[in-house]
């Protein structure tokens, strides 16, 4: 059970640097190169948020309080920025990134704060 969690850790946690990053990175790109990322993004995004899903499923159990709750709010935020990635990368993928980075930058405040917030 550990050894899954810490799988399942590693997996969630890479994915979503990867995602993370590659939105601030293309928050500097142009028009043409973001499209070239975005199959990549939106797969990181889907391990990322299975494997959180998983994690919640084993870690938090149904568990109420704050840490829960930041938990919730970050994941929250993540998936606001998926859409807005998917929604809006053939109209205006940049600004896309833009927005997704400041969303997803709070997510990740969210995930490493979420077990000292009292
Ligand atoms: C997509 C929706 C997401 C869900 C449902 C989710 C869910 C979770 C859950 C339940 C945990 C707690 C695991 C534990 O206590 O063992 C966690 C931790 C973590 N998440 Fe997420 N997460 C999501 C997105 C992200 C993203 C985008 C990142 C970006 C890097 C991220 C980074 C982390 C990190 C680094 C931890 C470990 C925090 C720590 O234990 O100090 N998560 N996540």
């Amino acid at each position: 059970m550990a050894i899954l969690v810490m799988i399942l850790l590693s997996v969630h946690a890479l994915a979503g640097v990867f995602w993370v990053g590659s939105t601030l990175a293309l928050t500097h790109s142009y028009f043409e190169v973001t499209p070239k990322l975005f199959r990549a993004q939106m797969g990181a995004a889907v391990l990322a948020f299975a494997a959180g899903l998983a994690l919640w499923g084993l870690v938090i159990r149904g568990a109420q309080g704050p840490m829960a709750d930041t938990l919730a709010f970050g994941a929250l935020l993540a998936v606001i920025a998926a859409g807005v990635q998917g929604g809006m990368h053939r109209s205006n993928p940049v600004r896309a990134q833009r927005i997704a980075a400041v969303l997803l930058s709070v997510t990740v405040i969210c995930m490493v704060i979420a077990p000292y917030v009292r």
